[in-house]
């Protein structure tokens, strides 16, 4: 496993969309594994592969409470089955956009099938942070942020101050 460099906004390979894999191979677990340490150690609760530039449909989450007990949801093509009419508002944030949040309203369940670790296809039922997070890391799969939910005003000028805070780091590493 191996901790990978995570791709902050704006950054045009954010907004592309992810493919689709066609089979599970000790490639594709191997990415899993690093996208894994990657998150943990950010630390997040979620981490889809394009967030470390491979635009495969690849999603790891952990919204496990206590952080001794580690309780990995690794998804390869998962895709919402369906969502529920009621929504639930959670305070989101992403590794790609560091030091903002914002509420966002999202349906309160929603069901999911994906492919599991092991190459076998699954469903899952989530609500509550679990269902948030499962959506939020669709949404990246297809370049959606989660500040694409805000009015322009907001999402413009979250951007611009990351625009800054880029070239600031930039002129630090050189
Ligand atoms: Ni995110």
């Amino acid at each position: 496993m191996s901790k990978k460099k995570i791709i902050i906004e704006p950054d045009p390979i954010l907004r592309q969309k992810s493919i689709y894999l066609e089979k599970v191979d000790d490639e594709i677990r191997c990415l899993l594994d690093d996208m894994l340490e990657t998150m943990y150690s950010a630390p997040g609760i979620g981490l889809a592969a394009v967030q470390i530039g491979i635009l495969k449909r690849l999603v790891v989450i952990d919204v496990s409470k206590e952080k001794d007990k580690k309780n990995p949801l690794l998804l390869i093509n998962p895709e919402i089955i369906s969502k529920s009419k009621s929504t639930s508002i959670h305070e989101e944030g992403c590794l790609s956009l560091p030091g903002y949040f914002a509420e966002i309203e999202r349906p309160a369940e929603c069901y999911v099938k994906y492919i599991g670790y092991n190459g076998k296809k699954k469903e899952i039922k989530a609500s509550g942070l679990l269902s948030t997070c499962i959506q939020h890391e669709i949404d990246h799969l297809d370049g959606v942020l989660f500040i694409d939910y805000l009015s322009k005003l907001k999402r413009d000028m979250i951007l611009k101050k990351l625009v800054k805070q880029k070239k600031e780091l930039n002129k630090i590493v050189l």
